[in-house]
């Protein structure tokens, strides 16, 4: 898979004003909540986030906990707690853990609320942005948690726009429009992973070798769930290529002459993967570093 495919969207000259929008936008709000997909933590993250965030209070909104992993969700909940941050979990099509957020906010600004109520603050409402990877949910988090209908965040980065504010509740304000981010698309693995799960349209993507890597990973990763979905036996290092061939041939996917429709098994594989049906599967682990 070549990381050019998800180029398309970003380049440098967009970096920089995205950069420095956001950077702008910070000053006006006292916390940021950076949306991640809860599949994918790593790939779905932007990778200067903590640079353009400097010391302002975060929130890491796990999203898509429906299709992910829950105990490796649990694992990524603490892995962020345990570097000071603010979590809360997510599935906006269902709106579980929605209305966390509020609470949440406002344990992670509780010195801000005391500091304000000092001064003879008390009632000025605290104010967030939501920033995170095209894709990744937040123009439906910020309808949910606010009671918005529609608005689609636009990838329209360094358009100058009017601030406007959304209200999620008294004394609670969202920066109407969330921050765009790019992803670490400089990294192939990067690519692959938000390609498997969706983030990158597949009309530009080869899909026999996006899912031959898929199969790879997922049989190295979850080979029961594999096995279990597709009667299969394999070598633990069997390629992608080979996992493919005994898929189409255990689900009679043949061509004439008996050959086996590895396009087909191929687009069956990353259809039912997207959709769940083999399991709830979360790529990445948190890496195991010291706080
Ligand atoms: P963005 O602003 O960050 O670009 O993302 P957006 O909110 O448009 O969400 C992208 C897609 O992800 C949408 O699906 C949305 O419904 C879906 N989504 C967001 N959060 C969750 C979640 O927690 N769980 C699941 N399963 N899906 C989520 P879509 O296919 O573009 O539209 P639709 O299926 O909602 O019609």
């Amino acid at each position: 898979m070549e990381a050019d495919s998800i180029r398309i969207q970003w380049y440098p000259g967009h970096m920089t004003k995205t950069r420095r929008r956001m950077e702008a936008d910070l000053r006006l709000v006292d916390a940021v909540c950076e949306i991640i997909d809860a599949r994918i933590p790593i790939s779905s993250r932007n990778p200067e986030i903590d640079a353009i965030c400097g010391a302002k209070p975060r929130m890491v909104i796990l999203n898509r906990i429906d299709m992910a992993d829950p105990a490796r969700t649990k694992q990524w909940a603490s892995w962020f707690q345990a570097r000071g941050m603010a979590v809360i979990q997510t599935d906006c099509k269902t709106r579980r853990g929605i209305s966390d957020f509020g609470p949440a906010l406002r344990r992670l600004l509780a010195e801000k609320v005391r500091r304000n109520a000092e001064r003879g603050m008390a009632g000025r409402p605290l104010k967030a942005m939501v920033v995170g990877i095209p894709n990744v949910g937040k123009s439906t988090f910020i309808n949910q948690v606010s009671g918005r209908k529609g608005a689609k965040a636009e990838n329209r980065p360094g358009v100058t726009r009017g601030m406007q504010w959304i209200t999620v509740d008294q004394g609670l304000l969202l920066l109407d429009t969330p921050g765009i981010l790019w992803p670490k698309f400089e990294d192939p693995e990067v690519g692959a992973r938000l390609a498997f799960t969706g983030a990158v349209k597949d009309d530009i993507l080869d899909v026999y070798g996006l899912s031959a890597h898929l199969i790879e990973v997922l049989w190295r990763s979850y080979p029961d769930a594999i096995r279990a979905r597709y009667k299969i036996e394999a070598e633990t290092e069997e390629t992608g290529a080979q996992l493919l061939e005994k898929l189409g041939k255990s689900r009679g996917y043949l061509l004439s002459g008996g050959v086996v429709d590895i396009e087909r098994a191929a687009r069956v594989l990353l259809d039912e993967y997207r959709a769940c049906r083999i399991g709830r599967f979360t790529l990445e682990l948190p890496p195991e570093e010291p706080v």
